[in-house]
């Protein structure tokens, strides 16, 4: 691959151009937003890149430093402490880190290195100074322990893992039971004094590196049993924010604020959340543009006013999952007239976005106009689903998948070329079994192929796109992502317990869905007899809190489709509803608010959900 590359920069750029956009299908991607809403700049800028071989994040940072009207600026403000850099300060910093990890730790080039800490001036740091000496990373979600984090270190194969001090309650037993993973851990004290210069390690460790070779590796599903990975190329890596800022159309001058996880592509929780320092943050850190995950918006509109609500800057709110009922309250209290709902998954096809000022277009996810009907129409649909099964609606008559009509909810679908699936979805870091899972064929013809995004959507007849569920196993709460296989999988184990079904349940005043486990008990085991203290222990043990389902519906028996798929959808509506699980005969249990076991669910507390006096 590196001799292709440097094979076509002799030939001259024109043709470097075209073999790049022939890789990354730049011109063709007009709706990705990571290439912006100009590809052809995109493209120009990655030429120039690889021209130069200076591709890495490293070098952009560099060129900021040295750059006279850049380097003294800010570059990073943590409002947590007050601490900030500027950008030549910050690459003194970052190459003091490289060439401790060069010669203390001998990272090799090339070389996978897994980084678990949470957001901090020093996850940046040790980001940079692996990609200064030209290692690659896999981004672990800090809040893993134990197998699904034993899993990611084997997965990555990483000879070390950079840990932030912080979760080392985490990762150390970890370090016990897979000693083929090293963890190293670091401080904002430790970095800062550790004795090496400052001075950029050594230039060889940037160069030649191909464009199209792997950067990073992303999870996309931190919950529980066996999280995927996701491979980023290293221009994914270096052009991504730089069209993502160009596409918001930031400046030099702008102020980016988030508190949203960097681990993870797009962000996507809420774990270093806090009320009470959120709006101090912006305040003192003077953004102008903040990230945000739906739940956050929603926190923020239950939240007590107070005079910060209109004494900081922002002007636009960038992010992904607004609910409807949140959208227009949280713009009109805080003042925000800007609100850009994204819509990407690190695994998935087809961005979209709506960038909505005013009444048309609220509470979309995308538009769609003449020219994307034309351009694009032909290779993103929405097709008819069994809600129950999550299996594909197909016409009796043909075989085939049936659109959508206008108003109608279905999952979204993008077309693949068959002959080369790979060049569109590269698929899950060494697991065929689920990226096959993503694939679907004979969809509108013989033949064809066709990837599932997993999602609900609905357009309308003005061309808005709304988004309308997780289609599948996993259901969404806390905004992680929680499989139900994974968690079914965990709850199964429990002595007593026979058989289980997990799914998410909607729950009044609160965003994404309640995790609830029907369970059959084991013959011969009475309810009486179960231990629920012990389930309710176990289950916290075993998986992050937000994953250990909520509520308990213990059941004689669980439905079973024909094609021996355990039915959901019917206990799905019931949700939480404990007048509609006793009249199935069922007994409802719950883990309540900070509890740590299971007890009874009665009516009396469901009223008390509703109205909004306990929340979840
Ligand atoms: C994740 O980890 C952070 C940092 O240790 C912690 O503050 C947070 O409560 C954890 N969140 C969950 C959902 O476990
Ligand atoms: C790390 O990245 C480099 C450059 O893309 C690549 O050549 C190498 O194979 C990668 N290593 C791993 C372990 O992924
Ligand atoms: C959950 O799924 C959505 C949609 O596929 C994705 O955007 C998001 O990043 C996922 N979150 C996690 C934690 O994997």
């Amino acid at each position: 691959m590196a001799g292709a590359i440097a094979a076509a920069a002799a030939v001259g750029s024109a043709t470097l151009a075209s073999y790049l956009n022939a890789k990354f299908h730049i011109r063709e991607d007009l709706n990705t937003f990571f290439y912006g809403s100009n590809p052809r700049n995109a493209l120009e800028y990655l030429t120039k890149k690889v021209a130069e071989d200076r591709l890495l994040l490293y070098h952009v940072l560099e060129d900021q430093a040295n750059d006279p009207a850049v380097g003294d600026k800010e570059f990073v403000v943590f409002p947590t402490d007050g601490r900030t850099w500027t950008y030549k300060q910050f690459l003194q910093d970052v190459n003091r880190v490289g060439n401790w990890l060069l010669q203390e730790l001998g990272i090799q080039k090339g070389e996978m290195v897994a980084l678990d800490g949470v957001n901090s001036p020093e996850f940046l740091m040790v980001w940079f100074a692996l990609d200064s000496i030209g290692a690659n990373m896999s981004f672990v979600n800090y809040n893993l322990t134990g197998k699904s984090l034993e899993h990611c270190l084997k997965l990555c194969e990483a000879r070390y893992c950079l840990v932030d001090e912080e979760v080392r309650h985490l990762a150390d037993p970890v370090a016990a039971s897979y000693e083929q993973c090293k963890m190293v851990y670091y401080t904002a004290h430790s970095l800062a004094s550790l004795p090496y210069p400052t001075s950029a390690p050594p230039e060889e460790r940037r160069r030649n590196i191909a464009p199209t070779g792997p950067k990073c590796l992303l999870y996309t599903s931190g919950t529980t049993g066996m999280p995927k990975a996701v491979v980023k190329t290293v221009a994914f890596e270096t052009s991504s924010g730089r069209s993502c800022a160009r596409y918001l159309g930031l400046k030099r001058s702008n102020r980016f604020y988030t508190c949203l996880p960097l681990f993870h592509g797009a962000a996507h929780a809420l774990k270093k959340f806090s009320h009470s320092t959120f709006w101090p943050e912006v305040v003192s850190s003077q953004a102008d543009t903040m990230q945000y995950v739906g739940e956050l918006c929603r926190y923020l509109i239950n939240g007590k006013p107070t005079p910060l609500d209109r004494q900081h800057k922002i002007q636009m709110a960038w992010g992904n999952g607004m609910r409807p009922d949140v959208w227009e309250p949280f713009r009109q209290r805080f003042g925000i007239p800007i609100i850009h709902e994204l819509y990407a998954a690190s695994d998935g096809m087809g961005a979209m976005y709506n960038r909505n000022e005013g009444d048309f277009s609220r509470h979309a996810i995308a538009i769609r106009g003449l020219l994307w009907n034309t351009l694009k129409g032909p290779y993103e649909k929405m097709i008819k689903i069994d809600v129950v099964t999550q299996e594909i609606t197909r016409d009796p008559r043909t075989g085939f998948a049936i659109e959508c009509a206008r108003g109608e909810p279905g999952e979204t679908i993008h077309w693949i070329n068959a002959e080369e699936p790979q060049a569109q979805f590269e698929g899950y870091y060494r697991n065929k079994e689920a990226t096959n899972k993503r694939f679907i064929r004979d969809v509108f013809r013989k033949g064809d192929m066709w990837f599932r995004s997993g999602d609900m959507m609905r357009q309308d007849d003005s061309g808005c796109v709304y988004f309308v569920d997780r289609l599948g196993d996993t259901y969404r709460w806390k905004s992680e992502n929680v499989s139900t296989n994974e968690v079914s999988d965990i709850m199964g184990r429990f002595a007593g317990i026979a058989e289980c079904n997990v799914y998410g349940v909607l729950v009044p005043n609160a965003d994404g869905r309640a995790g609830c486990a029907a369970v059959v008990l084991a013959d011969g085991v009475t309810e009486d007899a179960l231990d629920f203290n012990a389930l309710g222990e176990y289950a916290l043990a075993s998986m992050p809190r937000y994953a250990a389902p909520v509520f308990l519906r213990v059941t004689p028996s669980l439905g079973y489709t024909s094609t021996m798929k355990l039915q959901k959808g019917k206990l799905r509506q019931e949700g939480c509803d404990v007048a509609m699980a006793e009249a199935a005969g069922d007994k409802m249990y719950w883990l309540p608010p900070n509890g740590l076991k299971y007890v009874p669910f009665t009516q009396e507390e469901y009223a008390r959900l509703k109205s909004g006096e306990i929340r979840l």
